[in-house]
C-alpha cells in the first residue's frame, strides 16, 4: 500500500465538514479538534497539494477565534486592570468539531496551538499565493497576536497537555515562530522586537549544560524541543545549542534508533515510541543533509503502519514504565489509531525527503 496516498486518504475522510480535523476516530477521547495537531496536518496537506484542505482548516480555525473576540478583549483587560485569571478563563486547547467549547475537566490551557496556527496560516499563504486571506483573517490574526502577546509569559499545560504550572521552551517556540512567519506580512516593527524579546528570555533562562531543557526547572530533555530547530528556527539549525539538544535527544529518547520517545519519565501508555516525533527527528535529519538517517526513519514508519495503512500514536516498544501501559488500556482502550497527527508528520518527512 502506498502510505502517501493513504495518509491523504484517512486525513481527507477524517476532515469535519466544518473544516475541523479530528485528533483520531476510534479514540473516544480524542473526537476533538486540537490547533496544534491541526495546525502541522493542514501544513502536512499543503505540502502534498491538497490546499483545498488546508484552507477549510484554517478557515476553521479564524472562526473559532473571531467567536472568541469579546473573551480575549475581556482577558487582556483583566490583564491591564492587574485582576487574577484563572488558568480556566483562558483559550482551550481543544475544541468540538463545531467550534464550540468542550466541557471536561480536562486541562485545556495551552498556548502552543495559537502560536503554531498563525505560522501553519502564513505557510499556507506562502504555498498557496492566497494573500486575501490576510485581510479575510485579519481579526482571527490580529486577536491571536493580541493574546499571545499578552499571555507568553503565563505558566501553561505543555504540548503533552502537562505540567500546566510551568514554562516550557517548546510552547515558546511554537509561539515565536508563529509570531515571526505571519509577521513576514505584517512587518510589524513591535513583533519582531516580540519575537527576538521570547529568543532571549529561552536562551537566558532554558539552556542548561549547552542544551535546551524541558520546562521551567525540569533540567531533562523533551523530544519536542525538535521544534525549536523544525520548523519554527528558534536558534539556527548549526547552533550549538541544537545540535547539543538533538544528541541528548538521540541518546536518551532515541531508543535503539527505534522510535523516538517523549521524554525518560513519560508514562503515557508506559512511554513507548510516537510516531510523529520520529517523524521528526527525520524532519531534522533531512534538514541538515543526514538524508541516510531520515530515510532510514521514513522505512520505520512505514513498518509501523497496520494492514489498513493506518499509523497509531505511539508504538508500545522500549517502554520507559511498562507497568503503566496497561493501566492506561484499561482506561482509555487500545493506543490511539489512526492518529492523523502521525500521518501528517509521515507526509512532511515524505515531501521533504522526495525534494533532495
Ligand atoms: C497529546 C497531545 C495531542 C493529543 C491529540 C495527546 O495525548 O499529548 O499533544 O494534541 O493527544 O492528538
Amino acid at each position: 500500500m502506498n502510505l502517501i496516498q493513504q495518509s491523504i486518504r484517512i486525513i481527507n475522510k477524517n476532515q469535519d465538514a466544518s473544516g475541523a480535523y479530528i485528533a483520531s476516530p476510534n479514540f473516544e477521547i480524542y473526537h476533538y479538534s486540537w490547533l496544534r495537531d491541526g495546525s502541522f496536518i493542514a501544513y502536512a496537506m499543503d505540502r502534498v497539494e491538497e490546499y483545498d484542505s488546508a484552507d477549510r482548516f484554517y478557515n476553521w480555525v479564524a472562526q473559532v477565534i473571531e467567536a472568541r473576540e469579546e473573551k480575549i478583549k475581556e482577558l487582556i483587560q483583566k490583564k491591564q486592570k492587574g485582576l487574577p485569571i484563572s488558568s480556566k478563563d483562558f483559550l482551550p486547547t481543544r475544541y468540538h468539531l463545531d467550534g464550540s467549547d468542550t466541557n471536561d475537566d480536562w486541562s485545556n490551557f495551552q498556548l502552543d496551538g495559537y502560536g503554531t496556527w498563525l505560522w501553519g496560516l502564513a505557510e499556507h499563504i506562502k504555498l498557496t499565493g492566497k494573500k486575501d486571506l490576510l485581510d479575510q483573517y485579519q481579526k482571527g490574526i490580529e486577536l491571536t497576536i493580541d493574546y499571545l502577546a499578552n499571555f507568553w509569559k503565563v505558566p501553561n499545560y505543555d504540548c503533552w497537555e502537562e505540567f500546566g504550572d510551568l514554562i516550557h521552551p517548546a510552547t515558546l517556540a511554537c509561539i515565536a515562530g508563529g509570531l515571526k512567519q505571519i509577521n513576514q506580512y505584517l512587518k510589524r516593527k513591535d513583533l519582531s522586537k516580540l519575537v527576538d524579546e521570547i529568543k532571549s528570555f529561552v536562551k537566558e533562562n532554558y539552556v542548561y549544560q549547552g542544551h535546551l531543557m524541558k520546562s521551567t526547572g525540569l533540567t531533562y530533555v523533551d523530544a519536542s524541543l525538535l521544534w525549536a530547530a523544525v520548523p519554527f528556527g528558534l536558534f539556527p539549525l548549526e547552533d550549538e545549542v541544537i545540535k547539543e539538544t538533538v544528541r541528548l535527544i538521540e541518546r536518551d529518547l532515541y531508543k535503539n534508533r527505534e522510535g523516538v520517545h517523549r521524554y525518560t519519565k513519560d508514562t503515557y501508555y508506559g512511554g513507548g515510541a510516537w510516531i510523529l516525533l520520529t517523524a521528526w527527528l527525520g524532519w531534522y535529519y533531512s534538514s541538515v543533509g543526514r538524508i541516510d538517517e531520515a530515510e532510514e526513519i521514513k522505512r520505520w514508519i512505514e513498518e509501523q503502519a497496520d494492514s489498513n495503512g493506518e499509523l497509531p500514536e505511539q508504538i508500545p516498544i522500549n517502554l520507559n514504565q511498562g507497568e503503566y501501559y496497561q493501566c492506561w488500556v484499561d482506561k482509555w482502550g487500545g493506543i490511539a489509531k489512526p492518529l492523523l497527527w502521525s500521518h501528517g508528520m509521515y507526509l512532511i518527512l515524505s515531501i521533504e525527503l522526495s525534494s533532495k
